[in-house]
């Protein structure tokens, strides 16, 4: 099956061409990161607008680098939430058109989802596996028993951990999105420099804090007498990175030895960090237990990861009608009453 999906729940305009599930033809992702990056942050109402903008551009390059015509497609994939809610809206209103004008099929998919499931269209885990989900809005620990079937055992309580990389970005005046930047300073510093908090690491349960570590960072910024010179802020970034990649890794190996699972994907934008990367190798091979991270491309936005639920639903009768609206908030353990 051919299945077009789209995507547009946050700061990226992206679509891509699926088959069956499991082979991307195409994945075209526009991003705007350029228009939100002098403001330090998402604008929500200029989100939607630049959807608006590219939508059809980026679905023309998505069906023309796959080699496939319109009238080839037999199935829409599309992000439903959680996100945005105008900028959801352009995507979903987008998918609904179309499939009511070709006259094929809808899947409405949750955006984690996608995200969770970006290792199939590459090395497939086996179910049941745990997933660490973590980007910009979300920080969640899954426990995955198969398509359509996730229960949450963790949590952030306050920021995600890529909003806690933004932010130190922009006190540390590194600008906007801030988790690359850091994670290339850090690979020039010290971790060990200063010991920055790892907040709730020894809470018995599997839940997160990023936002005390973030203040942290920033009384220690404010009590630099001196200029903070390249390699001091080397070692800022690299502490503050060692700080996150050890309660994720150290939190995450603790669930999935509590579920007795023996597979671990780590997915959503924070997964290109290599710091993070290397701690899951160093520890996957020590326990005995299998890390899955996608690709970077189907690390951060994308709509290719969308055709593993998408096709998966499509193909099992369990079709949106064209009322679906967008849900700008919305939970992954709500699918499993589906
Ligand atoms: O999944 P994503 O593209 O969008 C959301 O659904 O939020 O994640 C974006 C987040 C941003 O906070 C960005 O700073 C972070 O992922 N990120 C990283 C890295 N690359 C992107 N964080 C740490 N290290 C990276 N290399
Ligand atoms: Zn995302």
């Amino acid at each position: 099956m051919l299945i077009l999906c789209i995507e547009s729940s946050c700061d990226e305009t992206a679509a891509a061409v699926i088959r069956d599930g499991r082979e991307i033809l195409s994945n075209v992702v526009a991003s705007q990161v350029d228009v939100h990056a002098r403001y330090g942050g998402v604008v929500p109402e200029l989100a939607s607008r630049k959807h608006v903008e590219a939508i059809s551009v980026v679905i023309n390059s998505a069906l023309e680098d796959a080699g496939v015509s319109i009238d080839q497609i037999e199935g829409i994939g599309v992000t439903r939430g959680p996100g945005l809610i105008g900028a959801l809206l352009v995507g979903l209103s987008t998918a609904k058109a179309m499939s009511w004008m070709l006259d094929v099929p809808l899947a409405a998919v949750h955006h984690m989802e996608g995200h969770i499931l970006a290792p199939f269209l590459e090395e497939a885990p086996d179910f049941p596996f745990l997933a660490l989900a973590v980007s910009g809005g979300h920080t969640h620990l899954y426990r995955v028993d198969g398509i359509g079937s996730y229960r949450t055992l963790g949590q952030t309580l306050d920021d995600a951990a890529g909003e806690a990389y933004d932010k130190v970005a922009k006190l540390l005046g590194l600008g906007y999105p801030g988790g690359a930047v850091i994670d290339r300073l850090a690979a020039l510093g010290n971790p060990e420099a200063i010991a920055f908090p790892r907040p709730m690491l020894h809470k018995p349960d599997f839940n997160f804090s990023f936002s005390g570590l973030k203040t942290a960072v920033l009384q220690y910024v404010k009590k630099c007498q001196e200029p903070i010179d390249d390699q001091h802020m080397a070692d800022i970034a690299a502490s503050f990175q060692a700080a996150v990649v050890e309660v994720l890794t150290r939190k995450t190996f603790r669930a999935a030895a509590a579920e007795g699972l023996e597979r671990i994907v780590v997915a959503g934008g924070v997964a290109c960090n290599s710091g993070l990367r290397a701690r899951f190798a160093d520890l996957s091979a020590r326990h005995s237990v299998k890390v899955f991270f996608p690709s970077p491309v189907l690390c951060g936005d994308n709509a290719a990861m969308l055709g593993v639920s998408a096709n998966y639903y499509l193909e099992n009768g369990q079709h949106a009608d064209n009322t679906v609206n967008a849900v700008s908030n919305w939970t992954l353990d709500s699918l499993n009453a589906n």
